[in-house]
């Protein structure tokens, strides 16, 4: 792309005065813009995945171990932060083993606790951890043997008696799909998984699991940066009466415009590996902040708010989960709900966002080879 959606050359947009040095001030006047009363929502709409209910907007918990996007204020704070939103009336709160490992499951557990009944807890498997001491091993593992201890470790860490949606976080290309559903089919019969879901996996095997067991939902990433699912995976769900989650939904941070060329990721932080942040794909994609920092002053309301918002009108069954840290986040997060679009500038945003090409791979490629992935046939 080299003419941005506001009519600057992209050049133009990364010398001029309104370029770089000006995306700190603008995010400003579009948090301005959006006023208190949108940080102030309770969520009530609720949202369709499969047969599960949820609200409209989830949260994501993977960055409170403070292990991925650097440290976080405490831990003390996340158990606090995760019972804000649901007195905020979020219902649905997604985690997995991987987290921490286990550490982002039992910040839910505590966080949830007296309040278990009234939620919708998502959690994910998949990955070669062991059970007992949370040592990540090499790869992932999806065997049936390893599947039921590790639900049995998830279990106690969520302080419930049942998992309301289980993943599977990525497609094991060593155990055939059809084991797996079985796998689900028996844990759904001893009520310990109430529904099941697929973490970016091919569309073949979602067919194949999905006629062993129907799925709940699909979690993939998708964003206003990040627009793949709406190819194959998006019809497919609508195909097959499947939710679809959106992970990554305000891309790391980035529609937000709190990141840009010079942000400087600290130690450790995963964001530093996403080819997507390199500096000069960074620098490239800077068109889609300058759209929608435009679009949040025009709408009163903050481009978190505005990128989320987006995301909600793509389908009635489509929840993002956006992560926060920060309580002031999750507020203005949930101010999303608020944000209409008529018809006409639904079009018309959408438009703009179309004629954006954005640079650099969204995961560095040992993680990117683990997405898509089709399951291997089942062995008669
Ligand atoms: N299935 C999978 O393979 C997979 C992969 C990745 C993630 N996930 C799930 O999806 C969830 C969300 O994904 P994600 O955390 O990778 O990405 P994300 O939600 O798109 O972005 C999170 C980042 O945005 C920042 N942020 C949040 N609200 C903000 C606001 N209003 N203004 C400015 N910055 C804001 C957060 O910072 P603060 O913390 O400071 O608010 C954090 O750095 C995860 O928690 C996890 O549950 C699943």
């Amino acid at each position: 792309m080299s003419v941005d959606t506001t009519g600057q050359s992209r050049r133009g947009f990364l010398q001029g005065a309104a370029g770089l040095a000006a995306v700190p001030l603008l995010v400003a006047d579009s948090r301005k813009a959006a006023g208190a009363s949108r940080a102030a929502t309770t969520l009530t709409e609720r949202r369709r995945l499969g047969r599960l209910r949820v609200s409209g907007i989830g949260l994501g918990t993977q960055t409170m171990p403070g292990n991925l996007y650097g440290p976080v204020s405490s831990r003390k704070d996340m158990v606090a932060l995760v019972r804000t939103a649901v007195d905020q009336g979020v219902t649905f709160f997604d985690t997995a083993e991987a987290y921490g490992p286990f550490e982002g499951e039992r910040i839910l557990g505590d966080g949830l606790r007296g309040v278990r009944d009234d939620v919708v807890i998502a959690t994910k498997f998949g990955f070669e951890i062991d059970p007992v001491t949370g040592r990540r091993g090499e790869g992932l593992n999806s065997r049936p043997a390893h599947v039921r201890r590790a639900v049995d470790g998830m279990l106690k860490r969520l302080r419930t008696d049942r998992i309301d949606l289980l993943y599977q976080h990525r497609v094991d290309p060593a155990v055939p799909i059809e084991d797996v559903a079985d796998l689900m089919k028996e844990l759904i019969r001893a009520g310990k998984v109430l529904h099941w879901g697929l973490s970016e996996p091919g569309p073949q095997t979602v067919r194949r699991a999905h006629a062993v067991q129907p799925l709940a939902a699909i979690q993939n990433e998708y964003s206003m940066a990040y627009r793949e699912p709406e190819r194959q995976i998006l019809p497919l769900c609508r195909e097959l009466g499947i939710g679809f989650v959106c992970w990554a939904p305000l891309a790391y941070g980035f529609t937000t415009g709190t990141i840009n060329p010079y942000t400087r990721f600290a130690e450790g932080d995963f964001r530093a590996s996403v080819p997507r942040h390199a500096q000069e794909n960074m620098a490239a994609n800077m068109p889609l902040v300058q759209l929608i920092l435009d679009w949040s002053v025009r709408k009163g309301v903050t481009p978190a708010q505005l990128s989320l918002a987006w995301l909600r009108t793509r389908q009635p069954w489509v929840v993002p989960i956006p992560t926060s840290t920060r309580l002031s986040h999750l507020l203005e997060n949930l101010g999303a709900e608020e944000v209409t679009f008529g018809r006409e500038e639904l079009k018309e945003l959408t438009a703009a966002l179309d004629a954006i090409t954005i640079q650099g791979a969204r995961l560095p490629p040992p993680v990117l080879a683990a997405t898509g992935v089709e399951a291997p046939p089942r062995r008669a």
